[in-house]
């Protein structure tokens, strides 16, 4: 048995801004199954959800600073969690990156760094815990400085470093090294330093025992400048201690026969009553009520990642077609601006619902024939599968984590019956839309439509086989 401290900035139900909180909610669940010692540590943010059982266990000082240990369990299971508390940081209104109003909290440095000084003191038995990992697993730059502070300690617990994507760095000033009050030492080009920047991310890339990523594809992309982001020469010196590890999904959560958040719970064997959620979905959304008419589904952070630009590009087209849009997401302004304007525009064809709204989430995956993916990275991606488990055929670009879970419905797939989904290769407007095309051939066809919601529905996306892949990693270091 492994003792294992898994540590991130978002938790799954506890705070939620993308699919890592997805990641932390559910493979620690999937390690305690398999027996493993783990124990999740994440910040105490203000806006946590609340769970009845927290309670202070001990108090620590880092670089001056006093924080609490706060202990409570992932709902619904027997997994520790602890609460790194200091409310002199994190007991302010807003998510774990942005203030209310939408901007970087600007002690975002100071956040994190003393989030991963806090993770230290438990790595190192030295928090009072009477507990020591044999594995410390990082996820994403928030958590970086972590290995890189344990290489400067002896006898320490190995380390595995996530990378949930590439495009988020934790970079900061120069100054910033000193003003954080970390150990000299790491301040050169193969530790810390990144083009005269302190780059948190760099801290698991250089000094983690193994680094993962979410995908085998990504993490062959990562070593590419497209996708790299600036450290793509780092990650392929790297390459032998690289691997990738596809997410699974959470099986309780998502699943269709039992969402109490859907009108209608239905299976495989009751496909049919996906019809009822597609009518109250689009009731609820105040489109034309129509179980015939093929409706598209989008939930999304609206980042240049996600490729809403896209399906922006595809609108004026897509709305002179026989279609349905629902689109859930937040994120950049102007493309908040320009779906919202599309659906002014067009109330018959188009819902947009700007914000972050999990049950609708569920409606939308329940309710809509087709997923819209049409990333221009995804390190793995999670809807693509949920909507797969749902019967909701995805449409994805041919990139990382989508490329690992979907089975194009080409003649060949069609014919051996694997084919779960479609997928375009080019980012651009115009091969999304020759994908939607292909999708509206496909679904006029209702034999070949049910066989691909039947295959799709019927792949394994538990959670069992990663855990047991990261087991077999943290018995190899
Ligand atoms: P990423 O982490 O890059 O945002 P993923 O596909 O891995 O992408 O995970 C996104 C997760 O966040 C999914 O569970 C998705 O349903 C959820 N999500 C994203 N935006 C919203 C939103 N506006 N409302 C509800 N859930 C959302
Ligand atoms: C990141 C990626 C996403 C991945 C998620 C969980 O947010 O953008 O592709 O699914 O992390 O690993």
């Amino acid at each position: 048995m492994k003792k294992i401290l898994f540590a991130s900035s978002e938790v799954h139900p506890l705070i939620k801004t993308g699919g890592l909180a997805d990641v932390a909610g559910s493979l620690p669940r999937a390690l305690a199954e398999i027996s493993q010692d783990i124990r999740v540590i994440l910040p105490n943010y203000s806006s946590l959800k609340k769970t009845e059982d927290v309670h202070f266990i001990s108090s620590v000082r880092v670089n001056n600073q006093d924080a609490n240990i706060l202990e409570t369990r992932l709902p619904d299971s027997n997994v520790i969690v602890w609460l790194a508390d200091c409310p002199a940081l994190f007991d302010s209104p807003g998510n774990p990156y942005v203030d209310e109003t939408g901007n970087p909290w600007e002690n975002i440095a100071d956040r994190f760094a003393l989030f991963s000084r806090i993770i230290v003191e438990v790595a190192m038995n030295r928090a009072h815990l009477d507990w020591q990992p044999n594995v410390v697993h990082c996820n994403d730059w928030q958590t970086g400085l972590v290995p890189a502070l344990l290489s400067v300690e002896s006898n320490t617990p190995s380390t595995v470093f996530t990378i949930h994507n590439m495009a988020y760095q934790g970079m900061f000033p120069e100054s910033t090294f000193a003003d954080l009050n970390l150990p000299r030492q790491l301040w050169h080009p193969n530790g810390l330093e990144y083009h005269e920047m302190l780059s948190f991310i760099k801290g698991g890339l250089a000094y983690a025992d193994r680094i993962t990523t979410v995908s085998p594809t990504y993490a062959l992309e990562i070593q590419t400048p497209e996708y790299g982001y600036g450290l793509e020469g780092l990650l392929s010196h790297k390459y032998h201690i690289l691997s990738g590890i596809i997410n699974g999904m959470d099986l309780d959560q998502w699943n269709p026969e039992a969402d109490t958040s859907i009108s209608e719970p239905y299976s495989v064997k009751s496909l049919e009553k996906k019809a009822i959620n597609k009518t109250s979905l689009q009731a609820r959304s105040s489109l034309p009520v129509n179980k015939s008419v093929l409706v598209f589904g989008l939930i999304s952070r609206l980042v240049e990642q996600k490729g809403v630009d896209l399906l922006i590009d595809c609108l004026p087209e897509m709305v002179e077609m026989p279609l349905q849009l629902v689109l859930l997401g937040s994120g950049d302004k102007s493309v908040e601006q320009k779906l919202m304007n599309f659906a002014r525009l067009y109330p018959k064809k188009i819902s947009v619902t700007i914000g972050y709204d999990e049950s609708l989430a569920h409606q939308i995956e329940a309710g809509v024939d087709v997923f819209l993916m049409p990333s221009r990275f995804e390190p793995c991606g999670l809807n693509q599968m949920y909507s797969q488990r749902y019967g909701t055929i995805p449409i994805v670009r041919e990139t990382g984590g989508l490329v690992d879970t979907i089975e194009d419905a080409l003649p060949k797939s069609l014919a051996n019956n694997t084919a779960t989904g479609v997928s375009f290769k080019e980012a651009s407007g115009g091969a999304l839309l020759e994908a939607i095309k292909r999708t509206m051939l496909l679904y006029n066809d209702k034999k070949t439509w049910k066989k691909i919601q039947t295959t799709a529905m019927g792949k394994d996306f538990s959670w069992k086989n990663s855990a047991e892949q990261y087991l077999a990693l943290y018995e190899e270091i």
